[in-house]
């Protein structure tokens, strides 16, 4: 696991976009897995100035993202859905049929979990995979818990998950429940690259940096990856 501090988010974002960058310039076709949340954000803003500025063109890029709510609408203003579209599809060359993002109301969740995790297969397998990291240590929604998790799948989400995110909605009314690409679905892909910025993120990155590998801290499974990089902040680094 290779962990690069960075003094600020922004500059973050450039080391991040320069290792997306990297990879669409030399495989247009890549298979890019992607995140939603805060941490992610600045980057998709410096890959859609890279694209304006004529640098990149994501034409014959596909992506799979991590996950996304149950029992919400795909319009919903907080869906994972809506969240991709207005951070970065909406603004550069990507085609629709190439986006992928779990179906959080089908009737099915585990055929579309199956089925999901099937199209990442046919597509070749993930090149990049970008994530976030909860406050709990969570990588997409795979929460703490007994064992590693397989492949994508529908989670119940934890007390401490739906009090960080419930603040994106009103009421009392965050779905309790995601599809989620299991533990197995994270670590095939080929490059692994993860973001965290602030205090409220250091507790998690040094059990995933200096912990034991656990599924109390599912992102420490990212120590058994060949190639996981983690740029991370200074608050963020501040225990390690
Ligand atoms: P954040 O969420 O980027 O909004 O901090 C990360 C996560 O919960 O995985």
């Amino acid at each position: 696991m290779e962990v690069r501090i960075f003094n600020t988010a922004d500059e973050i974002a450039v080391a991040c976009a320069d290792i997306f960058s990297e990879l669409i310039i030399k495989k247009p076709e890549c298979v890019l897995g992607l995140a939603t949340g805060a941490s992610p954000v600045k980057t998709y803003n410096e890959l859609i100035k890279r694209y304006n500025n004529g640098k990149l063109s994501f034409k014959e890029v596909k992506t799979f993202n991590l996950d996304e709510y149950c029992d919400l609408p795909r319009d919903d203003k907080n869906s994972y859905y809506t969240f991709m579209h207005e951070n970065l599809f909406n603004s550069v060359d990507i085609k629709e049929e190439n986006v992928h993002i779990l179906d959080g109301n089908a009737a099915d969740a585990d055929a579309e979990a199956k089925a999901f995790d099937a199209a990442i297969d046919k597509a070749g397998g993930i090149d990049i995979q970008l994530l976030g990291i909860g406050t709990n240590g969570h990588i997409g929604f795979n929460e703490p818990c007994d064992t590693f998790s397989d492949g994508t799948f529908k989670v119940k989400l934890t007390d401490s998950t739906i009090k960080s995110n419930s603040i994106y909605f009103e009421n009392d009314s965050m779905p309790r429940y995601a599809l989620t690409m299991g533990i197995n679905s994270i670590m095939k892909a080929k490059k692994i690259v993860l973001i965290a910025t602030g205090d409220a993120k250091a507790d998690a990155i040094k059990a995933t940096i200096d912990g034991e590998v656990t599924p109390n801290c599912p992102a420490s499974i990212l120590q058994k990856h060949p190639d996981a990089i983690l740029l991370i902040d200074k608050a963020a680094a501040k225990l390690l």
